[in-house]
């Protein structure tokens, strides 16, 4: 069995690749992005205060200017106004920096790390991915390699290519792209083509509320799957656990989350998502299901800084992050980055009025086990 993961950098697609090396450590899998060589960063809340001095820092701040040469990289976002799709692999559109990765506590662990690929002068734009489950620094390694081809999820011969031979689909969108329904329907296409077999889609919590503009396009990417005629799998998993990063937040000594304190928030591992996403690869019996992946645990900002403290034996504050610093600064940089300041405010919105809250019952039977706890997390992002 083939299997292509899109975005295999990013936190979705690493956390998968080492889900499915943990069923069979000979899978034959294979990855679809455009840098191959740099781990992917989504937007995340930044918890806590990132600026050294005694104002308090902006959530997100545009700059325009070379990534590369800048000392600005304390920022929680960086933006590039530009043509983001034609430029090198340093023409990213946003970038996420959680916590300072400059000068902080050397925590750059990833589950996806590139070696080179000795048939790379003969193939083409194609190089190996070395799966490392697990922490980087400590020099245990696993070398299970997984080819990746460097391609745009934009581009419909990238995405003819990327599924040629494969027999199962796992595809999710960049965070808050404004083409990402057309991404989804074209991977969809491609794969009808194809034959594949199999397509699981990631989608999210209740993507029926269609005011967030992220869930409208997930829907409309349900819908046209649904109609494919392909074996497909829907996962419609909730806020993930890993937007908070405890490094970082243990760093800050602060947690601010862009909710009032006490507002409670559903939590997904995504340790959890990636089991469930290799089980139902791996595994019959679910062909034309759509699949609500939420844990019943759910933390107020204060609560998740007094576990933290608790857990990690150092203090940590909890405080409230206002929404207008979650977003400022986008608009500026242009049309691509309205639609990111709209997605997430009114995916902040929702999340505040609902809590992100789902059922868990679909994820407690997928995993034959209880969902993680927060503090599970916690202690596991403690020993990494
Ligand atoms: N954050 C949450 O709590 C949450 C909860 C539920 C659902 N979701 C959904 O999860 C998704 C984001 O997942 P994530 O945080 O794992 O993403 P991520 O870390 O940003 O990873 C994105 C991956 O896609 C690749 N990619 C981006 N643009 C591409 C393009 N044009 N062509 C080919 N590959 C491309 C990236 O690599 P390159 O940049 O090298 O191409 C990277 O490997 C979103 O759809 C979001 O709505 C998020």
């Amino acid at each position: 069995m083939r299997i292509l993961v899109v975005g295999p950098t990013g936190r979705t697609g690493s956390h998968v690749i080492d889900a499915l090396r943990g069923r069979d450590p000979d899978a034959d899998i294979r990855g679809l992005c455009r840098y191959p060589q740099e781990p992917a960063r989504a937007i995340e809340t930044v918890p806590g205060n990132l600026d050294t001095g005694s104002a308090k820092a902006r959530a997100i701040e545009t700059v325009p200017g070379n990534l590369d040469t800048g000392t600005s990289r304390k920022r929680a976002i960086e933006t590039v106004p530009g043509n983001l799709d034609t430029g090198s692999a340093r023409a990213r559109a946003i970038e996420t920096v959680p916590g300072n990765l400059d000068t902080g506590s050397g925590k750059k662990k990833r589950a996806v790390e590139l070696v080179v690929d000795p048939l790379e002068g003969s193939i083409a734009m194609s190089r190996a991915i070395e799966t490392v489950p697990g922490n980087l620094d400590t020099g245990t390694r696993r070398a299970h390699s997984i080819t990746c081809l460097t391609g745009d999820l934009e581009n419909p011969a990238d995405r003819a290519r990327a599924v040629e031979g494969i027999d199962v689909v796992i595809h999710y969108a960049p965070a808050f792209h404004p083409r990402e329904a057309a991404m989804g329907t074209g991977m969809i296409d491609a794969a009808v083509a194809a034959g594949v077999s199999r397509f699981i889609y990631v989608s999210a919590l209740h993507a029926q509320v269609t005011s967030v503009p992220g869930h409208a396009a997930k829907l409309a990417v349900e819908a046209y799957l649904a109609e494919s005629g392909l074996q497909w799998t829907v996962l419609r998993p909730q806020t993930y656990m890993q937007n908070i990063d405890v490094a970082a937040v243990l760093e800050a000594g602060a947690l601010d989350l862009p909710f009032a304190l006490t507002t409670r928030q559903g939590y997904l591992d995504m340790a959890d998502l990636a089991d469930v996403v290799a089980k139902v690869a791996s595994e019959d019996g679910h062909a034309l299901a759509t699949y609500d992946l939420a844990s019943d645990e759910a933390l107020s900002t204060a609560e998740i800084a007094a576990l933290v403290t608790t857990v990690s034996g150092r203090s940590v504050t909890a405080g409230e992050l206002p929404v207008a610093q979650l977003v400022a600064g986008l608009e500026a940089a242009g049309p691509a980055f309205a639609y990111v300041a709209d997605a997430v405010t009114r995916l902040n919105a929702w999340q505040a009025r609902s809590g992100g809250r789902g059922n868990p019952g679909a994820l407690r039977w997928l995993l034959g086990r209880e969902p993680a706890s927060f503090e599970d997390y916690v202690r596991r992002s403690l020993t990494e």
